[in-house]
């Protein structure tokens, strides 16, 4: 097959995904192991769908919002229609919402998703109502974000569970998860590791664990500030602060141009006092890391996280320049594009899931930091890795960096809109939105 005839195939195979997996105004992440909306999924492909259909593309940005709280939040998992394929389904989460969604939220990528359907749509009068329709929502989720996730206005927010960060067994979370103590025993109910080989899924112990911060918090009724603050789980995620900076930036430009100026004067004030506080996330070693906001101590290893910085420009020219020695450095270990974990720390795992895989929703966040810090050379070399993966793999969850076999549930939507929004064109811009270092 020559380049034009592979590159063809996967275009067609990326959008056949996306309608397999489309449940109706959602799109399920793989019908195997997700058979619900994720929230983060749900963004990233919105940019899958927003380059042949601007209908579905603000559809599914839209149906998310479906399962948003009164409090603001947006779920982690909206659980639009019955299936019994998951482990915890609504019964384990016990939150009560109609349409019934889990209590923890996601990585928040909806707003720059908005602005890059925006961006890449008709520009028409129904493109406008939808970006109007949307804003309200967006603003009040990044508010839950911003104070019920930051009670006393430090300017991090806390996460209170490892699959709010998306980068869910990431070793980020190993000492805080060691501070919970699990009182529930679920390794007979779990469904995921009955369709993906269990070497490439959490452990039990992992489970365990992160089902007892559910028990918590419904004994606190999933009340926002008292999950908060008494959680035994308290992180500030450098992949989930450095995401909701970069939200910020992009709804700041989408109310910039929608003419309101006000939420963007206060999105201003929220993203400088973040932005003021964000030098707490630099361990001694000048990388930036998640921090224990129980012990004050920074996580053990550089993640991929650690690059997120860059995509939500935070980071000093000297500090920027930083996080790219690293990443060439990684570049040496593995051949195949950013691992979740860095290579050299001893609990690197390249088969297990976040503690070591190549993630592309992850490599696009970062090529899009490193573009927008003029490294021009180091964004394109990421992304022609990435489109080589693709080429050759296929639309995997996630990747093995050691030798680019593809890993976890097949057919995956995320995979599939990375390649349509990002990939399939090899000259496409690495900017997701416009916003310079
Ligand atoms: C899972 O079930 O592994 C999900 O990532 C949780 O959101």
């Amino acid at each position: 097959m020559t380049d034009i005839d592979r590159k063809t195939a996967r275009d067609a195979e990326a959008r056949r995904i996306l309608a397999t997996n489309d449940r109706g105004g959602y799109t399920v992440p793989n019908d195997g192991v997700y058979p619900f909306q994720w929230n983060w999924d749900s963004a990233f492909v919105a940019i899958g769908f927003a380059v042949y259909d601007e209908d579905r593309a603000w559809r599914e940005l839209e149906t998310l919002f479906l399962g948003q709280w009164a409090d603001g939040m947006v779920p982690s998992i909206v659980f639009h229609r019955e299936s019994d394929r998951y482990y915890p389904g609504p019964a384990a989460w016990g939150t009560h919402q109609e349409p019934p969604t889990t209590g923890i939220s996601q990585p928040p990528v909806a707003a720059t998703a908005a602005r890059a359907v925006w961006n890449r749509s008709a520009r028409s009068a129904e493109s406008r109502a939808r970006l109007t329709a949307l804003f309200p929502k967006l603003l009040a989720s990044h508010r839950w974000w911003h104070e019920t996730r930051d009670p006393d206005g430090t300017g991090l927010v806390t996460v209170t569970h490892p699959w709010e960060t998306g980068r869910d067994n990431s070793p980020d979370w190993d000492a805080p998860l060691a501070g919970v103590t699990p009182t529930v025993d679920v390794s007979a109910l779990r469904k995921d590791n009955k369709v993906v080989d269990p070497k490439e899924r959490p452990t039990d112990d992992f489970y365990n664990r992160v089902m007892t911060l559910v028990e918590e918090a419904k004994a606190l009724n999933w009340d926002g500030p008292a999950v908060a603050r008494n959680l035994s789980l308290r992180v500030c995620d450098i992949g989930v602060q450095s995401i909701l900076m970069r939200g910020d930036r992009d709804l700041i430009a989408i109310a910039e141009e929608l003419g309101l100026s006000e939420p963007a004067a206060e999105l201003r004030r929220r993203l400088d006092r973040s932005l003021a506080a964000f030098g707490r996330l630099k361990a001694p070693d000048g990388s930036y890391r998640s921090l224990d906001l129980r012990t004050g101590l920074h996580a053990p290893a550089i993640s991929s996280g650690s690059m997120l910085p860059l995509y939500a420009r935070a980071l000093s020219v000297e500090d920027a320049a930083d996080a790219v020695a690293t990443l060439a450095r990684w570049d040496e270990a593995v051949p195949y594009g950013v691992p979740s974990t860095d290579p050299a720390f001893p609990g690197f795992d390249p088969l297990r899931y976040w503690r070591g895989p190549i993630w592309l929703v992850v490599n696009r966040m970062i090529a899009d930091g490193l573009a927008g810090y003029g490294y021009a050379a180091e964004a394109k070399r990421l992304t022609a890795l990435s489109r080589e993966l693709v080429l050759e793999r296929g639309f995997p969850e996630y990747f093995d960096p050691r030798t680019g076999e593809g890993l976890g549930g097949r057919d995956f939507s995320w995979t599939a809109a990375m390649w349509l929004a990002w990939l399939s064109d090899e000259n496409a811009a690495s900017i997701l939105t416009e916003v310079r270092a």
